[in-house]
């Protein structure tokens, strides 16, 4: 694994990022689970509660599966983790997209986590209804007015997109609204996603990205001048928490420097 400081470059508004590669998804998993104990575990012992917010996507998805796994599973207090989504695809809760049913097959459903504290966004619902009514439960979580997630969780699309913050449309530019609705024509699908207001006020962000077909993105993204029509994930950006990427070989392929080698 190499650290790298960096994220900041040719855009000093961009806060400082800390950039981990891993030789293989599994290694990344690992360390991402063992992210989420310390942060669950950091935030129980603090506030009685841990909040996160869970993404979909393959790569988290092996991460789900690495914290259902009996190492991992007893480490953590679930009877005080709460889950949010920081996206979703506007399917009803069975449907084979839909993140939550991904969640819920990969970990919520092996831990022994009260189903009162899994709050998924309602992707079968009207979607600017869901969005408003998400945003309101999101409010009554916390009633300070600032959606301090003690961890986020997000990957990264091959078109530079997170959670559902997609290229070209409205939701990365966001400024007021925690929750939007938003019809994306490059998936033909209406989304649910959380906005960078709610995402950048969270304790920690990981972003999660494996994989070569996510290479050429990456080095744009983490290498590149600011774009965040183009380049969505570049909004992600903790206004006062920490930003990091866990990124496989195959995805670093083409960083500049140091940050393309794990050990
Ligand atoms: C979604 C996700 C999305 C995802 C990325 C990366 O609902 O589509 O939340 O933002 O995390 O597309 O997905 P992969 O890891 O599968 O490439």
């Amino acid at each position: 694994m190499t650290g790298g400081g960096g994220g900041g470059g040719a855009a000093p508004s961009r806060p400082a990022a800390e950039v981990l590669t891993f030789s293989s998804l599994a290694a990344l998993a690992d360390a991402a689970a063992e992210r989420f104990i310390a942060a669950a575990t950091t935030a129980v012992a603090a506030r009685g509660r841990f909040t996160v917010a869970l993404s979909g996507g393959s790569t988290p998805k092996a991460l789900y599966t690495r914290l259902a796994s009996p190492g991992c599973a007893s480490r953590i207090d679930w009877a005080r983790v709460h889950v949010f989504w920081g996206d979703e695809r506007c399917v009803p809760p069975d449907h084979a997209s839909s993140n939550f049913r991904m969640a819920r097959e990969a970990l919520l459903d092996r831990v022994p986590l009260p189903a009162a504290q899994v709050h998924r966004m309602r992707g079968e619902d009207d979607p600017p209804a869901a969005a408003a009514s998400y945003e309101r439960a999101l409010r009554e979580t916390f009633p300070e007015g600032v959606a301090r997630f003690d961890l986020v969780l997000l990957g990264m699309g091959d078109n530079g997109h997170t959670a559902s913050l997609f290229p070209g449309l409205s939701a990365v530019r966001e400024t007021a609204r925690w929750v939007v609705a938003e019809h994306v024509d490059e998936v033909g699908m209406w989304r649910l996603t959380l906005t960078p207001p709610a995402l950048n006020s969270a304790a920690a962000v990981l972003l999660l990205v494996a994989g070569r077909d996510k290479a050429a993105m990456l080095a744009q993204v983490l290498d590149g001048p600011r774009d965040l029509d183009r380049l969505p994930v570049q909004a992600v950006a903790p206004v006062d928490g920490t930003l990091t990427w866990l990124i496989d070989d195959a995805a670093a392929a083409n960083l500049a420097g140091e940050r393309r080698r794990s050990s």
